[in-house]
């Protein structure tokens, strides 16, 4: 496969090449060395990234508004409500629009169709920050923070994803762990499994990549002997508040807790989650959820425990948004 980052786009990282993939990883650890070091150099000088938003983001927002910063991009930000994206114009016009001024699209929204019809016709890079189906900025920061975190190379990191399999997270960490020929385990219940077409993908990158695939309902199987354990939020974003109740149900016996993460048999064991999590009452949606269901007193997804815990990296993880966001920008335009 020819290597070949330079004004590529990054829709899911699916046709992405391993080799591709760890050289945006090293250029991130790369890009966090100098930052670190006050030795940056800003490589994006004149440039212009549209950021559009169809959903809700922190991290992902403030990861490209910043890493434009530090090199000397400037970017717009532009949500639902202050644009006419959507309501009044499609995304194939948005595309030829922005593309005409921009020199990179970031787009999250709900429709993988959306973010790949934008990267048809902008004619400039377009850069996923989420979609319903694929989170690729997040897996460039979940490797960079599983390589810092164990000192290992890909085929001897083991990790395991807990909770809802079916959604962006769970399908993109499956998808990378499969490309990079490492351990995955996905723990959840049958139908919140990810799609057979989609496990079928992966088993063919693993034949390639020597990855080794477990995908079981038994969250004890899952985790046995893994470095990392990875969470999600159990209701995403665009979803009703609706499934709760059933998504609860399902999906509790998969609550990051200390008994899960004893069962790793692995006192190094790191508990990651691409946040934001529900752990606690300190958020709305946190209270009301915990408080309509006794069950959660200790947590949803993950327990305050374990959330709160030396073996929690999430903050760390949060941080690496940047440094992996920055170098898509500086692999593609610089
Ligand atoms: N993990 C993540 O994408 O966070 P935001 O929704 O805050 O961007
Ligand atoms: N699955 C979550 C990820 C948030 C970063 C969502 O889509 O809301």
């Amino acid at each position: 496969m020819p290597f070949n980052l330079k004004n590529r786009s990054l829709l899911s990282l699916v046709h992405h090449s391993a080799e591709e993939i760890d050289y945006l990883v090293d250029l991130a650890e790369t890009l966090k060395k100098a930052k670190m070091a006050g030795t940056e150099k800003k490589l994006l000088c004149g440039k212009s990234i549209a950021l559009v938003f169809e959903k809700t983001s922190t991290r992902t927002r403030s990861a490209f508004e910043v890493a434009a910063y530090d090199q000397g991009a400037n970017t717009t930000f532009f949500d639902p409500d202050s644009s006419q994206i959507g309501h009044k114009e499609s995304i194939k016009d948005t595309a030829r629009v922005l593309g005409s001024m921009y020199d990179a699209i970031e787009f999250r929204g709900f429709k993988q169709e959306s973010v790949e019809q934008l990267a048809e016709y902008a004619g400039v890079p377009v850069y996923n920050g989420l979609t319903d189906e694929w989170h690729p900025t997040q897996m460039l920061c979940d490797l960079l923070t599983m390589k810092e975190s164990s000192g290992k190379k890909w085929h001897d990191i083991k990790f395991a994803y807990l909770g809802d399999a079916r959604f962006n997270t769970g399908n993109s960490l499956l998808m990378v762990g499969a490309k990079m020929g490492m351990d995955v385990r996905i723990g959840a219940p049958k139908a919140y499994w990810p799609s057979k077409e989609l496990i079928e993908m992966c088993e063919e990158f693993a034949k390639k990549s020597g990855a080794r695939i477990t995908i079981t309902e038994d969250p004890y199987e899952a985790v046995d002997g893994v470095d990392f354990i990875h969470t999600d939020i159990w209701v995403s974003m665009g979803e009703p508040k609706e499934v709760w109740d059933e998504r609860i149900k399902a999906l509790l016996p998969y609550q990051v807790n200390k008994e899960l993460m004893k069962a790793a048999k692995n006192p190094r064991v790191k508990f990651m989650h691409c946040l934001p999590a529900y752990h606690n009452t300190e958020t709305k949606v946190g209270k009301t959820v915990i408080e309509a269901h006794p069950e959660l007193a200790k947590g949803v997804e993950v327990t305050e425990e374990v959330f709160e815990s030396d073996a929690s990296i999430v903050f760390k993880q949060a941080g690496n948004r940047l440094h992996t966001i920055k170098a898509v920008m500086v692999a593609s335009l610089a």
